[in-house]
């Protein structure tokens, strides 16, 4: 089987990192020089997204493992039956979350290990990695502040902040390990520079 043509960045980052804005910003720039531009998140649009995001983000306790694995069934639907398909017919697919908030979250802030999350994943997707990664990076006093504003605190979001300082360093790490995959940028900047930053480096890998 031939690779998926199109063009695949995911976003990743802290909460109230301002992902959501980005990538609307950048799905407007594509498409105004005429991309076929698909904008799509984890969790929640797979065909079983709505159910995986009412237990782990909304639900009561729940093992690490399983939140792991329900994430990963979310993330396999996923790339099955929106991603692939997509990049398949050449679009630029633009995703809120990928591989990587696995890891930070659940290999690094649950202590399941980066290592067997990343597994998952990998079995998960059959090995189908981003083209390019950004991570809007945000200290850990900025991320409370931001997700104190936005009002609604999920499950994760409620956890402690040295879990997040964790989170946050092991985004950090993914991104050190491969820089030419990455864009790392400073998300408390205004979103219009951000934007501006984001756009030059997805113009020089696009096909
Ligand atoms: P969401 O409401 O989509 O908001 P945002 O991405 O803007 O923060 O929340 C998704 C939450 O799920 C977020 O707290 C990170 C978490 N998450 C994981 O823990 N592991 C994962 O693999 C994914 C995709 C998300």
């Amino acid at each position: 089987m031939t690779g998926p043509r199109g063009l695949f960045v995911a976003f990743e980052g802290g909460d109230g990192a301002g992902k959501t804005t980005q990538l609307g910003l950048l799905a407007e720039h594509l498409r105004a020089q005429g991309c076929d531009v698909v904008v799509t998140r984890e969790p929640g649009d797979s065909r079983i997204g709505p159910q995986v995001r009412a237990i782990v983000l909304d639900g009561g306790e729940l093992d690490p493992r399983a939140e792991a694995l329900l994430f990963a069934a979310d993330r396999a639907d996923h790339v099955a039956h929106v991603i692939r398909p997509a990049l398949e017919r050449g679009a630029v697919v633009l995703v809120d979350r990928y591989i990587d908030s696995s890891i930070a979250y659940q290999g690094e802030g649950r202590g399941l290990g980066r290592d067997q999350v990343a597994a998952i994943s990998a079995f998960a997707t059959g090995g189908l990695e981003p083209d390019l990664t950004v991570l809007l990076d945000l200290d850990e006093a900025a991320r409370r502040d931001r997700v104190e504003r936005q009002g609604y605190v999920d499950r994760i979001e409620r956890e402690p902040g040295h879990v997040h300082e964790r989170v946050r360093q092991a985004f950090l790490d993914l991104a050190a390990a491969q820089p030419e995959r990455y864009l790392v940028v400073d998300a408390a900047r205004s979103p219009r520079d951000v934007a501006a930053d984001i756009a030059v480096a997805v113009d020089k890998v696009r096909p």
